[in-house]
């Protein structure tokens, strides 16, 4: 088992360069399978859940290559309906293996898959995906741990979400590109990567307007072509070298970012008292002390973002008196607490209400990354604790992070990987 030792104390300065975005990424995928032809994807994230992706794809029959210049070419022309039982294994290691739900109805219109894994954050139910479905005419059955949709032929429809899910909005897309008629989804999510995804079908040919908004319009066509796309740098990961500038009281630039995409996370920082200056396609934050104590509430897009609660957690450990994070998003995502008191952190959790009363310092400890962005928290209250820190449990920061360690070497971290 792999684990990550971090000598904390080090003030991270230099540049670094975001890579494509996970969450758009892993809708882009699955939107291969719905064109005929071949489509070049730049950009890709070098992570566990898009190789979890590229294995699904070949199982199912498709060809990926990866160029050395980065670029992945993707042909889905020999994927049939016949293998859709070999990914099953892969399915359960993600969440976002449940686009094959969307993608696979589409193309095939029958497709059986067991329920979908990934982080313990929460119930995380799909009844609004399938909603979705059915209301576009599938029959949904659930039945010993696995998901049944299947559909004669899928119609277009009016489909108002009851919560505002980034996974159904995005599934019903793309269930619903190649559906007869006009599909509309109101309370639609509103993240970059449900724009990013959408963009990338449009670019293959498909009608869908209205993203970035709450009500997206979808015109069937009957048939998408390959194309070639850069896919949207990271918010996320961008917001965590942030967040990482500021504990340690750095001076990063956060190169190929879209600064809109990460005003939540500037505004929090700033509001803090650290230095976030923005420019076109880059932003540089400096960290500043001392830092004062905020509140924050997670709200989708363009609400601050549940993904970065747990790195900005850390940061609130630091900052003068009581800082507070209120969970409207996932109701479960307070794990990493436990693992900051081991450090030193004084931190006190009631329901989806986190108290963090500032302290000196925290303390190495050996951790765990109870889950993906818990990964990122522990990696950065590692790099600001006194001592050694042993982050372990790798395998959730493996999905989402590309070389995190390597890019935190580069700004200057005492960080190593080691095999334990
Ligand atoms: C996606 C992201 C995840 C991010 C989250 C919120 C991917 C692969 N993952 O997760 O990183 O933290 O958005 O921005 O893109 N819900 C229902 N029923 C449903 C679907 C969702 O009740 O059918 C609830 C969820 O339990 C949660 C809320 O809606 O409370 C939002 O979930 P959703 O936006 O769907 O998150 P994910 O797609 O799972």
């Amino acid at each position: 088992m792999d684990k990550i030792l971090i000598k904390g104390g080090k003030r991270l300065a230099g540049e670094v360069t975001i890579t494509g975005a996970k969450n758009a990424a892993l809708g882009i995928m699955p939107a291969t399978l719905l064109c005929s032809g071949t489509c070049v994807i730049e950009n890709l994230p070098d992570i566990q859940d898009i190789k979890n992706y590229v294995i699904m794809l070949k199982k199912l029959g498709a060809s990926v290559e990866k160029k050395s210049n980065g670029d992945t070419i993707i042909d889905t022309s020999t994927v049939t309906a016949d293998n859709i039982s070999e990914i099953e294994e892969e399915s359960t290691k993600m969440r976002a293996s449940y686009y094959m739900l969307g993608a696979l109805l589409s193309k095939f219109k029958d497709v059986r898959l067991p329920l979908p894994g990934g982080c313990d954050i929460g119930a995380r139910p799909i009844d609004q995906h399938i909603k979705g479905f059915e209301a576009l005419g599938a029959t949904v059955d659930l039945k010993s741990g696995f998901i049944h949709v299947y559909s004669k032929r899928l119609k277009g429809a009016n489909i108002y979400l009851d919560v505002v899910s980034v996974g159904a909005t995005i599934n019903i897309m793309l269930a619903a590109v190649m559906a007869e008629g006009v599909t509309t989804i109101e309370n639609a999510a509103k993240e970059p990567h449900v724009v990013d995804i959408a963009n990338f079908l449009n670019l293959m040919g498909a009608n869908i307007k209205g993203t970035g908004t709450d009500v997206i319009k979808i015109t069937g066509i009957k048939r998408l072509k390959g194309c070639t796309y850069s896919v949207v740098p990271d918010q996320i990961t961008a917001g965590t070298y942030m967040i990482a500038a500021a504990a340690t009281q750095g001076d990063i630039l956060v190169k190929n970012v879209i600064p809109k995409h990460l005003e939540p996370i500037s505004a929090k920082l700033i509001e803090m008292g650290n230095e976030v200056i923005e420019y076109d396609d880059s932003i540089r934050v400096v960290g500043r002390r001392p830092l004062h104590s905020i509140g924050i509430k997670t709200l989708p897009y363009p609400g601050f973002p549940t993904d970065l609660q747990q790195p900005m957690g850390v940061l609130m450990c630091m900052a003068d008196g009581i800082s507070t994070i209120a969970e409207s998003i996932f109701e479960n995502r307070f794990k990493y607490t436990n693992e900051l008191i081991k450090m030193g952190a004084d931190i006190m959790t009631r329901n989806n209400v986190a108290i963090f009363k500032g302290v000196d310092r925290l303390y190495a400890a050996r951790i765990n990354a109870t889950d993906l962005r818990a990964g990122a928290a522990m990696i950065i209250a590692g790099l600001i604790a006194e001592g050694v820190t042993e982050v372990c449990e790798l395998k959730h920061v493996d999905r989402g992070y590309d070389n995190i360690v390597g890019r935190l070497q580069a700004l200057g971290a005492d960080i190593e990987r080691v095999d334990e």
